[in-house]
């Protein structure tokens, strides 16, 4: 009796472990889904860490966890502008593809990981001509589409970059 329980429970205990394993090999990274394909950045480094912008580029980009709007602080070193002209995409043309365009660097990973973003309704999502200075100073502010710029006058900004 002793016996054939024990040969029951290590039957069941392989059925188990195969259950966990056949899960683990169907899981999307085991099972060939492509990996999103990251177009590489100008230059040898990043403004920081490549790990730490793997992980982390969010809480340096985002507003309201930045000091640029509240209080007109703007460093260089962290402007949307500096990190799409590092990271700009060329098409077949030579022409520097906009967000509208999958291959575009920040959607490599976000479509993959099905993150919306909405910062290219204001912001130019290419580096480009640098659009004529407003009374608002927010000259630097080019947005891809014609509905950008939504609510954009009523920020309050320090000078123009
Ligand atoms: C409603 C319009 C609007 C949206 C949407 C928006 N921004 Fe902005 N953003 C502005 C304005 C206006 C400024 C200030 C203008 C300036 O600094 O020249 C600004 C400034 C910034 C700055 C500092 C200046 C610079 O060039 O880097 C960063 C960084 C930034 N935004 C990132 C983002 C990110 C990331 C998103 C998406 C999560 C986003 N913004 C969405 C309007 C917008
Ligand atoms: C001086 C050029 C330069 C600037 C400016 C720059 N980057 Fe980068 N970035 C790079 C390089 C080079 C890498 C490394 C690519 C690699 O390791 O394959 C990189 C890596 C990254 C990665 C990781 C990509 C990967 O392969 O996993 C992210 C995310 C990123 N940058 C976002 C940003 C953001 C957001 C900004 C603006 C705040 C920015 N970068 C500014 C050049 C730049
Ligand atoms: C290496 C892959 C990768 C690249 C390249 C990348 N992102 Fe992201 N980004 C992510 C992931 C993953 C998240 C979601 C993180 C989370 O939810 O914790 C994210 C989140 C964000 C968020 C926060 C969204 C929210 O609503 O919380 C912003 C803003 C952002 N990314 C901006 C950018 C910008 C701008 C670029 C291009 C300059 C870019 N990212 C390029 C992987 C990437």
């Amino acid at each position: 009796m002793a016996t054939r329980l024990s040969a029951l429970l290590q039957r069941y205990g392989l059925l188990a472990s195969l259950t966990i394993l056949l899960s683990v090999m169907s899981a999307p990274v085991f099972a060939g889904a492509p990996l999103p394909d990251i177009p590489k950045g100008k230059g040898d480094k990043c403004v920081e860490d490549t790990q730490f912008m793997r992980e982390s580029h969010m809480d340096l980009l985002l507003h309201q966890r930045d000091d640029t709007l509240r209080r007109g602080i703007r460093t260089k070193k962290h402007s949307l502008k500096e990190c799409l002209a590092c990271h700009v995409v060329k098409d077949s043309n030579n022409q520097a593809i906009s967000a509208a365009n999958p291959k575009h660097f920040c959607r490599a990973c976000h479509d993959y990981a099905s993150v919306n973003i909405d910062c290219f309704d204001c912001h130019a999502s290419k580096p480009g001509k640098k659009s004529a200075s407003t009374s608002t100073g927010l000259g630097s502010i080019k947005p891809d589409s014609e509905f950008g710029l939504v609510g954009a006058d009523s920020l309050k900004v320090g000078d123009a970059l």
